[in-house]
């Protein structure tokens, strides 16, 4: 795997495009899982520039902060509080075009304005969520949730 992310132009979906190759390209051969989610939000962090990407991970039924890109954040989040813990309650990916809009949404940051979040389901389990802040309002649709969904499909946990 080069070392450098190629930084692709163009549609969105363009954009994932030329990335999901790559993130295969940094999760292949390797096992552990610190090092894959680190990579794997600073891949996104460097296409996207998006304002946070990160990952929380299910530990003793809370959301504990893993490896991530951006401000520092919040560090626990129980199920079914903002919009991480209902995606974890619920077991489904969310999108909040505007987080001020989302009852019980937690703000780590006032910077924050639009979110989308996505499980990570092994064994019929949430064992972590996806989460992702852009400090622009309605940054996220269904062609991130698509794409987000296959690429946390690809890490081994
Ligand atoms: N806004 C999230 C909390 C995590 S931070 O955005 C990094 C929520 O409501 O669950």
């Amino acid at each position: 795997m080069a070392e450098d992310l190629s930084i692709a132009t163009g549609t969105k979906a363009e954009q994932y495009e030329s990335l999901v190759p790559q993130i295969k390209g940094l999760l292949e051969g390797e096992t552990d899982l610190t090092a894959n989610l680190a990579n794997v939000a600073a891949a996104l962090k460097e296409q996207f520039g998006w304002f946070w990407v990160g990952f929380y991970l299910v530990k003793n039924n809370e959301l504990v902060v893993g490896p991530f890109q951006g401000p520092v954040a919040c560090t626990r989040i129980r199920k079914g509080r903002g919009v991480c813990g209902t995606s974890w309650e619920n077991a489904e990916s969310i999108i909040v075009p505007d987080v001020e809009k989302f009852p019980g949404h937690i703000a780590c940051s006032s910077l924050s304005k639009s979110e989308i979040v996505i499980p990570i389901i092994r064994d019929n389990e949430v064992v972590g969520v996806l989460d992702i802040d852009s400090d622009d309002y309605d940054q996220f649709d269904i062609i991130d949730q698509k794409y987000l969904e296959s690429i946390v499909a690809l890490i081994e946990f």
